[in-house]
């Protein structure tokens, strides 16, 4: 059985009041009301990680996150955080490749397999997000895109190690819109991408592998989204810093 997964990123918001007050009622709630075996991640700013870790230490089924970790082992980046800083305060995974990283900061694939590498060396598991834009959706080419971006990064990779690996397929153009993929569409692309992994590793290690959907996901549309075959749980924006919310996605499986 796949892991079923439902990560909250919460980009650059929350002040530590906020972060602290979600996270304890995403515990709360995530004790007294989720049953399923499903693994909860949340991934609040760099700066909140450790506390939020305090909170989170006693629920086993919720894990910590970050949102990027750099390319480089150490040395001078001021700025920066490396994945071995985020392995040294008990974080579980990294987010890697997130639209807006790609976007904003130019990551290339080439460096997000840097950073898996990283991430990897340093027993982090990477959440690795894939993706395409409007106008490569409209040209037709959406596979040929995310599955470059797959084996650019991911390819390189032996089986133990893809076998740490969380995929998130979000489509550029459904996060932060409002407007979701239909299930139909997310069906198509999870199961393409699971189809690229049975192509390069084998089906049994492409069937152990938990892709993500995310965009626009909500408690409205989770249910559909998740009951999809290849669909194996959700990143979550938006809808992620809302406790009711968040916790009614993860109820959805
Ligand atoms: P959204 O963001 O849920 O706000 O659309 C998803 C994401 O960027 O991971």
């Amino acid at each position: 059985m796949r892991q079923k997964i439902v990560a909250g990123n919460w980009k650059m918001n929350n002040t530590l009041d906020e972060g602290l007050k979600l996270t304890s009622e995403i515990v709360n709630m995530v004790s007294d009301e989720v049953n399923t075996d499903v693994k909860v991640i949340l991934a609040p700013p760099f700066v909140y990680l450790t506390q939020v870790k305090g909170l989170i230490k006693d629920a086993d089924k919720i894990s910590l996150s970050a949102q990027n970790c750099n390319d480089n082992e150490s040395g001078a980046y001021t700025g920066e955080v490396a994945a071995s800083m985020l392995a040294s305060i008990g974080t579980e995974y990294v987010i890697l490749g997130h639209s807006e990283r790609r976007e904003y900061f130019e990551e290339t694939n080439e460096q997000l397999a840097k950073k898996i590498d990283l991430a990897l060396k340093n027993n982090l598991k990477p959440i690795f997000c894939c993706g395409e834009s409007l106008e490569v959706r409209e040209n037709g080419l959406f596979k040929e895109f995310v599955s470059n971006q797959i084996e650019e990064s991911l390819f390189h990779l032996g089986e133990d190690e893809l076998k740490k690996v969380v995929i998130a397929y979000e489509p550029i153009w459904a996060i932060g819109t409002g407007k979701t993929a239909s299930t139909e569409q997310a069906q198509e692309m999870h199961a393409s991408i699971r189809e690229l992994l049975a192509e390069r590793y084998g089906a049994e290690i492409a069937e152990e592998i938990s892709i993500l959907y995310g965009g626009s996901c909500k408690p409205g549309n989770a249910p559909e989204l998740f009951a999809c075959k290849d669909v194996d749980g959700g990143l979550i924006g938006g809808a992620s810093l809302k406790s009711r919310d968040f916790v009614d996605i993860i109820k959805s499986f």
